[in-house]
């Protein structure tokens, strides 16, 4: 089996980022000069993945436009002969083949894996969150598909986190296999630090068999009425096998505004064209 689709859900309500998540969906928050979104588009495609299915709500047209060709744009930038940012315009457009699917009410990251079921096909199938972004030499979800590759069931991505964040995570039992990858035995999610089973917390990147909808669908809502995905994994468990990699590479939570700014000063920083001038601006704010 290969994996040749991707899901991104992008529905959720972004309440954390209110109130810029009114009329900006979350996903297209930019982090330097691109939205989350296409960097979660730009993974995909470079672990060789040409197809993606992007789950979005009513009102995020945003999105979707974001990724549609501009001819408009595109003659205006030819005319003024701005070769590089139309090379760039007209790469959106060819990046992938993209479909959309609605998910007409946030009813949980469960539920928005639901969604994209017909658009995957019966196929297993590769699912990001865009909010966390990983900066790592290998695409994380090409590392995740090298373990795929061997092992041909369920993978997920974890993180080494704090044990006093275990509550903010869902959190793996695991079986050591092989460096930095574990057998998933259990997985609870956000357990008080006391009761957690490790400090491997999951994150926004995953392989799944098509089996996991049957999961879902069997799952019942839980926190806030939502249906959670890490509660239909864990049904998943008990009729097919879970590996979790840890992962090469460092995650932000763009997600909450301090995550975000994070993000934003790393990759600024290291970014040819911006990084010594800010560095330099830092410097003066801190007076280091
Ligand atoms: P989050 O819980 O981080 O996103 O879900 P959220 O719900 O938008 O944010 P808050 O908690 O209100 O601040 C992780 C990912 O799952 C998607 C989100 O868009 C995000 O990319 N998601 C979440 C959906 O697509 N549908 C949902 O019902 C929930």
């Amino acid at each position: 089996m290969k994996i040749d689709r991707a899901v991104i859900v992008a529905a959720g309500r972004g309440t954390r980022f209110l109130p810029v998540t009114r009329s900006i969906p979350k996903e297209m928050l930019p982090l330097v000069n691109k939205p989350l979104i296409q960097y979660a588009v730009e993974e995909v495609v470079e672990s060789g993945i040409g197809r993606v299915v992007i789950v979005t709500a009513p009102g995020k047209q945003s999105l979707a436009g974001y990724f549609s060709p501009s001819p408009e744009l595109e003659s205006f930038l030819k005319e003024k002969g701005k070769v590089e940012l139309l090379g760039e315009v007209q790469r959106l457009g060819r990046l992938a083949d993209i479909r959309y699917v609605i998910q007409e009410e946030p009813l949980g990251l469960g539920h928005a894996v639901l969604t994209a079921c017909d658009a995957v096909g019966g196929e297993p199938f590769a699912l990001l969150l865009p909010d966390d972004i990983i900066d790592s030499r290998v695409p994380v979800l090409g590392q995740m598909m090298d373990v795929f590759d061997r092992y041909q069931t369920n993978i997920m991505a974890v993180e080494r986190i704090s044990q006093e964040e275990t509550g903010k995570y869902g959190i793996i039992n695991p079986r050591e296999v092989s460096h930095h990858l574990y057998q998933v035995l259990g997985l609870v999610e956000k357990p008080e630090p006391r009761e957690a089973a490790s400090r491997l917390g999951v994150v926004g990147r995953y392989i799944l068999m098509p089996a996991v909808f049957d999961a879902i669908a069997a799952t019942s809502p839980g926190t806030g009425g939502e249906v959670q995905l890490t509660d239909a994994l864990g049904l998943l468990l008990a009729k097919q096998d879970i590996y979790a990699l840890e992962f090469e590479g460092v995650r932000y939570d763009t997600g909450t505004p301090q995550g975000w700014l994070e993000a934003q000063l790393s990759f600024a920083l290291k970014n040819p064209e911006l990084g010594r001038a800010l560095r330099q601006y830092m410097e003066r704010l801190l007076q280091i």
